[in-house]
């Protein structure tokens, strides 16, 4: 879907679908160059990394193996916890494997911080992350993340994968959603 469909729900458009997907190319350059050896196996979560994994999978020009995670983060409301639940786990085994785990937005980083941990102790060779998008003045813990598309305000953005109420999903770019939509 495209933005000029949505009315008055956006107050901004932050990154179009252009703009997203040449970023991704260059981060799949630099992924490249780092596993010389290995491709590593993707981990997607979902469902919001649904987009992120579709573009970055076929701009890697190796095999690129694509499991994929459900998490639900106890808190309130929107904020997150950092108390993870696994809803749907991995169907791969990854131990002595390279993992890369591919996200849509990193947020306060507790939710990354939790599952980077979790793929460790299940004995992967080495976890990194991919993030679309990061508020860098949100996160409440430090978690190293390899490749980053976006840093961006602290702002309820959607599209590209994230939504508001399981809406927005499917708009082609990264938009700041008004605040009477939700308010
Ligand atoms: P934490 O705070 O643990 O949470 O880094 C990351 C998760 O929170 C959701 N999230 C958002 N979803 N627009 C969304 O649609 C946003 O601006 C936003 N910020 C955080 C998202 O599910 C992410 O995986
Ligand atoms: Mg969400």
């Amino acid at each position: 879907m495209d933005a000029k469909h949505l009315g008055d729900d956006l107050s901004a458009v932050l990154h179009t679908e252009e703009e997203l997907r040449n970023r991704l190319a260059e981060l799949a350059r630099e992924i490249e160059a780092d596993y010389p050896d290995e491709p590593p196996l993707l981990v997607g979560v979902l469902k919001g990394a649904v987009m992120v994994m579709a573009d970055l999978a076929r701009e890697l020009n190796f095999h690129a193996q694509m499991d994929w995670m459900a998490v639900s983060s106890y808190g309130a409301g929107t904020k997150s916890s950092g108390v993870v639940k696994i809803l749907k786990d991995l169907d791969a085994d990854i131990a002595g494997r390279d993992v890369l785990i591919v996200e849509d937005i990193i947020d306060s980083g507790l939710t990354l911080a939790w599952l980077k941990e979790n793929l460790e102790i299940r004995g992967a060779k080495s976890v990194r992350i991919c993030t679309m998008l990061r508020k860098p003045e949100a996160l409440k813990v430090e978690v190293d993340v390899a490749y980053v598309g976006f840093d961006i305000p602290v702002e309820f953005v959607v599209g590209y994968g994230l939504d508001y109420a399981e809406n927005y999903r499917n708009l082609r770019d990264v938009a700041i959603l008004a605040p009477h939509v939700y308010s």
